[in-house]
């Protein structure tokens, strides 16, 4: 055998090696790895199920280099698994979104997948509007075309426990994939619960005299031509200022970000991703819990000492490394999340006393669902909370970054600047989140509480700067500046409204003509919450906003809202719509987007003298035209 020589074995000539197997593709759009992880754990176990079968997992992005690639390779699949997750307004992940735009959005093709029999599972939130919409509408439109679904789409819930649910539905799964996969000869199929093993990273301690760990981030800072999640880019904070007044009992910052030299671009509308770290408190508290001393410098690796990977290992590669554990535990280490079953399950896998480890056991286990469920997740535990209860537990290293800390994800920010007006800055505009769990734990976000406390450099020039890159959306102004538009953005929703008056005040003072604007802000009181007061007024007196409408919620006998406003302007918003003007709304979704969206719906029923299905049928419309454009969050 000659291991040294490359063979590169297409998919397609793999199948050819051996034709009595049947090829099963399990595809994942996937954000932050879930769906990776659930795509993989599919394939890890169906393999151990069928001898008849081989697996593979494939990223939507990888799969087709274009369009006609995608239309040629989707028509030979046989038997094909979609791990969908959708977030933020019902958008597909990064890697999904070529694939969705030219399976849902593209021409119609008629009755063309015969002979693909799938199964979709969805990862969402229902607490968002459009839950799970990305796996619906692929399901949907599969069988539109001809694709037999084996099992209903599977819509997996992370408000609830998304594991449990990949659990109930691969239930389902398993008799279908039997009258298809399974041989004489091949076991009986047994139920099994989402358990997969307790994977590990192997962790090599080192003398921190061993090596000096370069900064992954500082050497990314020079020379990276395009940032991304993968490829953040280091910004200092140059500006921060409270943007609440004494008298607020809350805080929210206005935070600038030097991007100068990062050759990061950015525009109007966009997203910041910042990559926050959990600061010293938080991870000194998982130092004590974890019985390791914040100095203790590590290397850690997918790949056992002679360079094959770990058996049955499908883990995602880990963080740069050399490190000391202070800084792996800050940076990299999600501890203030409930932790998931799988947690649990490699916690009790490493707990001393037995009966701590038979309490997660249960936990974990199907019977335990309720108690898991109001325990950990109604009680908001922190993974660092569930591990002071269980101080038997002691996981060695590799197994807690592997299985029970989940990788820190960047917190996305919509950015309140505009490129024309501030170039080498990024503005974001951040609430804290700060507030009592019901265990009587004070949680604070991760990166709001980092950017609260951040130095900029103006006071310091040991100023605090975090990994960061851009993602694009579409939350743009028109082309046509002069089209009227409507802005509706209470709270830190106000963001990217900022930076559209700050993109139309630069057009402005180069000549270009600018339409009407209205902008419908809320908040709770003048005195306290008022964000940005002078510069919005500013904007109205420099002819760029023409109407600035406010909401006070705490300062009259009667809450008043954003939506209220709305209403008492009618007529005038029924006629901007009608004429063709645009409607944004940024904020929170569980609540105010939501109900924004209702009350859109009572003007145009209400102003078009409508019934409510044709008035449904317009916001619709003005949705998929892209005149209804939403930026919501939690
Ligand atoms: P409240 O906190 O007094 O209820 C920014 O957060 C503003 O949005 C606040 O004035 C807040 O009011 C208001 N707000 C809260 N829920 C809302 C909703 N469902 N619709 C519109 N505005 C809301």
């Amino acid at each position: 055998v000659e291991v040294n020589k490359l063979v590169v074995v297409k998919p397609e000539q793999e199948a050819e090696v051996d034709p009595g197997k049947e090829k099963v593709t399990i595809f994942f759009g996937t954000q932050t790895g879930t769906a990776e992880g659930f795509a993989k754990a599919l394939a890890e176990e169906a393999k151990a199920r069928y001898d008849k079968a081989i697996f593979k997992v494939v990223d939507l992005d990888d799969y087709a280099a274009d369009d006609d690639e995608y239309e040629e390779k989707l028509r030979k699949e046989k038997i094909a698994f979609f791990m969908l997750a959708t977030y933020g307004d019902g958008e597909p992940t990064d890697n999904a979104a070529r694939f969705y735009k030219w399976f849902i959005e593209g021409n119609d093709r008629g009755i063309w997948l015969q002979n693909v029999k799938y199964g979709v599972f969805g990862l969402g939130n229902r607490q968002y509007e459009h839950f799970n919409k990305v796996a619906k509408q692929v399901d949907e439109k599969l069988f539109e075309q001809g694709a037999n679904r084996l099992v209903p789409v599977g819509l997996g819930d992370d408000d609830q426990c998304i594991e449990d649910d990949f659990t109930a539905w691969r239930e389902i799964l398993w008799p279908e994939l039997d009258k298809l996969l399974r041989g004489d000869d091949d076991a009986p199929a047994v139920s099994t619960p989402y358990t997969a093993a307790v994977p590990e990273y192997r962790v090599i301690f080192l003398d921190s005299a061993d090596a000096v760990h370069e900064d992954k981030y500082s050497t990314m800072a020079n020379g990276h031509a395009v940032h991304d999640i993968q490829h953040p880019c280091r910004a200092n904070v140059a500006i921060r200022r409270e943007l609440h007044t004494p008298a607020s009992d809350r805080s929210c910052i206005h935070l600038e970000l030097d991007i100068s030299g990062t050759g990061l671009m950015y525009e109007t509308g966009d997203h910041v991703g910042v990559f926050a770290d959990n600061g010293t408190e938080i991870a000194e508290e998982a130092e004590k819990l974890l019985g390791y001393s914040p100095e203790t410098f590590f290397s850690i690796h997918t790949d056992k000492e002679d360079g094959t990977p770990l058996s049955g290992s499908s883990l995602p590669p880990p963080f740069p490394s050399p490190i000391t554990l202070r800084k792996a535990l800050s940076h990299y280490a999600d501890l203030l999340n409930p932790p998931r079953k799988a947690a649990l399950v490699a916690l009790a896998a490493h707990a001393f006393d037995p009966s701590e480890a038979e309490r997660l056991r249960f936990l974990a286990s199907p019977i335990g669902k309720d108690e898991y469920s109001q325990w950990v997740v109604a009680n908001q535990r922190s993974l660092l909370e569930v591990m002071a209860e269980f101080p038997s537990a002691k996981p060695p290293l590799g197994v807690f970054f592997a299985a029970i800390a989940p990788r820190l994800q960047p917190r996305y920010y919509s950015i309140s600047s505009s490129p024309r007006m501030a170039p080498t800055r990024i503005h974001v505009t951040c609430a804290l989140v700060e507030g009592p769990t019901p265990t009587g734990r004070i949680h604070r976000g991760v990166c709001s509480s980092w950017m609260k406390n951040s130095v900029p450099s103006e006071e310091s020039r040991d100023c605090s700067a975090a990994p960061i890159f851009v993602r694009t959306s579409n939350f743009k102004l028109p082309a046509d500046s002069s089209i009227p538009i409507i802005m509706v953005g209470p709270g830190t929703g106000l963001a990217p409204f900022r930076g559209f008056l700050q993109e139309r005040l630069a057009l402005k003072e180069a000549g270009v003509e600018l339409g009407p604007a209205i902008l419908f802000f809320g908040c709770r009181n003048h005195r306290m919450d008022f964000i940005y007061e002078d510069e919005l007024n500013n904007f109205v007196e420099q002819g760029v906003l023409s109407e600035l409408i406010i909401a006070f919620s705490r300062e009259g006998p009667t809450k008043e809202y954003v939506q209220h406003k709305m209403i008492d302007k009618a007529s005038s918003l029924w006629e901007i719509i009608s004429r063709g003007g645009y409607l944004y709304v940024c904020g929170d979704a569980k609540g105010m987007a939501r109900d924004v969206h209702r009350t859109l719906h009572t003007i145009v029923q209400e102003q078009g003298s409508m019934e409510s299905s044709p008035a449904e049928a317009m916001v619709k419309n003005l949705q998929t035209e892209g005149r209804y454009l939403r930026d919501v969050c939690f």
